[in-house]
């Protein structure tokens, strides 16, 4: 037990040991994000006026002020306070909080109580009970409860990338303060890239007099220009950068809030903006020529060791991070000093020199006491001894590493690059691309199936990245953040049995409501409904659910394509259909559709189920969706190619055949596509259909070209529509040419 000192504590802590379940009934009012291993709820409030003392142990004055200031209150010390205080936060044993990072809160109609063992228990204590506070409508009514909690994983992060454009201190702040109150605990400063260099180093002035500072702000302006940089005091000067007092003051202020800090400093590609300052570090010695720096040259390591011994001296983080990725290594080749340090050092190739600056960086860094960190590409010619990896390209260079033996974060594009969509492109403001709605980063488990479970404690947690080429300002960051950093919160804090997107859902409500408290720019939930099909072939049956961001909607829905009106169908949960059917459906509050409606054909059309030759191979090894099912099995993928009903085919043409059985009379066929040109998926430039009635010999007759442009920078799907109305046949074949050689997205081929 905790000596307990007074009497009401011993009270409060008399109420941890006993056992839940008396009041179980009472529920709704306690909506912890992450959701907490242990939450018991009892009747009643605790009252916080405003002369609330709030008592710290001397260890937990940084946790203890955190609550307090947010209720405007103060924090004391005195023990002599501590038998009047209602809040208070108390020093706890390895025995009492078995996890390091643990905490227990109990709060009765007398008092709050956190108990922890460390600082950062402490301060997770505090974020519960604050957002105790914060959801409740009357912020000062504390509901009674009893929380045991501890977090999943130890990396719970979230990157920043403030190169493409520049963020101020206080906004920095304010994302730190959003970050502790949903117990992440390390903030990813993405703080130089080609976009801009953003810290002050003394030894190299210049790049934050001139590379931190482009004479054209908006990205789509800049980036399709010849990408020059200005001078700091140029009228037309756009960027900035934080001085080293800056970048400290931030450390600090998130080292109190339990958050580490990790720097990044982009080596070798990314680094345009160091190379047109210092062009000598440059393959060519001249400036906007690469992106990479010469890894020949001995002036790259002095300046890289300079510059991170600076920026050690500001971060004391045991990670670095180093970048690593995308680096282009053409100029490598054509480089005489990059292919002496290859034949020197008997390399085999332009990989090999990459990762012989890396080892060289990570043998420097650990000569300082700190680790390497840097994005999968790492892994490509042989990973540095001791390397940290970032998995981003997916998920195999994070198994690939763990496997290897290797310290992994997780932060996989299709699940954690929250640049990319969270609705509907058309009801949102420009992105680069992909589609992540909430729900599916909830969905995200972290450690892959394919790490050897031997080996899945090399996974130390996961990471969010705000990448902010489309996100220039402060509202619109928050924007793309919220509410799925919650999302994730809750996918590495929280055990996975633990976790149930409903149950997240619901809580997700009164959150709602603490974000707005907090002037938070979250995206509001969808509108949009997703319409779900299940098919049962041999049954020629389909049920059908309708699925939507909002809570409880109230939907209507026809099944002949009409608009819903409140006299059509009641949505009540999932319903059957026989036969082939167009879904209309819609949110009606008031009697009025509240968003434009959604429709989705069902079609037991002839091709379903049939079996499919692939002529020429899909993508199997990155989006192979249903495998040889998918182009027929009545599914049509929703907005994103990541929903495992796009099938992708890399760089090759797409090219079927799809027996039909036995001769059949043919109306004619439909081949959808999508087109998204940020990652590389373009329409095919046409569609052949051939027919034949043995499978060997095939007649073509009909092709449709493509109508959208390569430039059309918008999501855009096109379903390429074939007359065949006439023709009999056995064997469809249909080939798509790849003329971009970039992703073709195929989700269904519709025979009638
Ligand atoms: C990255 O997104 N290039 C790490």
């Amino acid at each position: 037990m905790i000596m307990a000192k007074s009497g009401r504590l011993m009270a409060a802590m008399l109420m941890l040991t006993v056992a839940g379940g008396a009041n179980a009934q009472i529920s709704g009012r306690v909506n912890i994000i992450p959701k907490p291993a242990l939450v018991v709820e009892r009747g009643g409030i605790l009252r916080l006026s405003s002369n609330v003392l709030v008592y710290s142990d001397k260890s937990f004055t940084d946790a203890a002020s955190l609550f307090a200031n947010q209720a405007n209150l103060s924090v004391s010390t005195d023990k002599k306070g501590k038998a009047k205080a209602q809040v208070l936060f108390i020093e706890a044993t390895a025995r009492e909080i078995a996890d390091s990072a643990g905490y227990k809160l109990v709060v009765t109609p007398q008092l709050a109580v956190v108990y922890a063992r460390t600082k950062v228990g402490a301060l997770y204590g505090a974020s519960t009970l604050t957002q105790l506070s914060l959801t409740q409508k009357d912020m000062s009514a504390i509901p009674c409860v009893e929380i045991t909690d501890h977090p999943r994983f130890g990396y719970r992060g979230m990157h920043f990338d403030v190169s493409r454009h520049f963020f101020p201190v206080s906004f920095i702040k304010r994302f730190i303060d959003l970050m502790a109150l949903y117990k992440m605990n390390t903030f990813h400063w993405h703080l130089t890239d080609g976009a801009g260099w953003r810290l002050e180093i003394k030894k190299y002035p210049e790049l934050t007099s001139k590379a931190a500072w482009r004479p054209l702000g908006a990205w789509t302006k800049w980036w399709p220009s010849k990408r020059r940089y200005s001078e700091e005091g140029n009228a037309n000067a756009y960027g900035g950068y934080y001085t080293q007092n800056d970048a400290r003051e931030v450390v600090d202020y998130a080292a109190k809030r339990g958050i580490t800090v990790i720097p990044e400093i982009e080596m070798p590609g990314h680094s345009e903006e160091v190379l047109a300052t210092y062009p000598n570090l440059s393959c060519t010695g001249k400036p906007y020529e690469s992106s990479e720096f010469c890894i020949g040259n001995d002036s790259t390591f002095t300046f890289l060791q300079d510059v991170l011994t600076e920026v050690m001296a500001i971060f004391p983080s045991k990670y670095i991070h180093v970048g690593g990725d995308e680096a282009n290594k053409e100029h490598w080749k054509k480089c005489p000093k990059c292919q002496n340090r290859i034949k020197e050092n008997g390399l085999k190739d332009e990989l090999e020199l990459q990762s012989y600056l890396i080892r060289r960086m990570e043998t420097f860094l650990k000569s300082k006491g700190r680790r390497l960190l840097g994005w999968d590409e790492i892994l490509e010619g042989g990973l540095a001894p001791e390397a940290t990896v970032m998995s981003w390209r997916g998920e195999q260079g994070g198994i690939d590493a763990a496997n290897m033996g290797h310290d992994v974060i997780m932060t996989p594009g299709g699940y954690c690059y929250f640049d990319s969509y969270q609705a509907d492109p058309a009801t949102q403001p420009l992105a680069i691309g992909g589609f992540l709605p909430i729900k599916k980063v909830y969905a995200y488990e972290p450690i892959p199936s394919m790490i050897d479970s031997a080996k899945a404690k090399h996974v130390l947690g996961a990471q969010a990245c705000l990448w902010t080429e489309y996100i220039p300002t402060t509202e619109h960051l928050e924007h793309m953040a919220f509410p799925r950093m919650l999302a994730l919160s809750e996918v590495v804090w929280t055990q996975r049995a633990n976790r149930s997107w409903d149950d997240f859902k619901q809580r997700l409500q009164a959150h709602y409501l603490l974000l707005q408290r907090l002037n938070v720019s979250y995206c509001r939930p969808s509108y949009k409904l997703d319409i779900v099909p299940k098919f049962d072939y041999e049954a020629k049956k389909v049920s059908v659910t309708l699925v939507s961001e909002q809570l409880n909607p109230t939907i209507y829905y026809t099944t002949d394509g009409s608009l819903p009106t409140t006299a059509s169908n009641l949505y009540k949960g999932t319903f059957e259909l026989s036969g082939s059917a167009k879904i209309c459906a819609a949110i009606i509050e008031n009697g009025e559709m509240v968003a434009k409606p959604d429709m989705l054909e069902v079609d037991f059309h002839k091709a379903i189920g049939r079996p499919v030759v692939y002529n020429s191979p899909y993508s199997a090894n990155k989006y192979p969706a249903q495998k040889e099912a998918t182009l027929v099995n009545g599914y049509r993928g929703s907005l994103s190619y990541g929903d495992g009903q796009w099938q992708g085919f890399e760089g090759g043409d797409m090219d079927v055949t799809i027996d039909l059985g036995n001769a059949t009379e043919l109306n004619r066929l439909g081949a959808s596509f999508m087109q998204q040109i940020g990652p590389g998926v373009y329409m095919p430039d046409s569609v052949v259909v051939s027919l034949s009635d043995d499978g060997k010999n095939f007649r073509e007759v009909k092709t449709v070209l493509n109508d959208i442009s390569a430039t059309e920078t918008s999501l855009t799907f096109k379903t390429f529509q074939v007359d065949l109305k006439g023709e009999t046949a056995r064997y469809v074949r249909v080939f798509a040419k790849n003329g971009k050689r970039g992703f073709l997205f195929a989700d269904e081929v519709v025979i009638y």
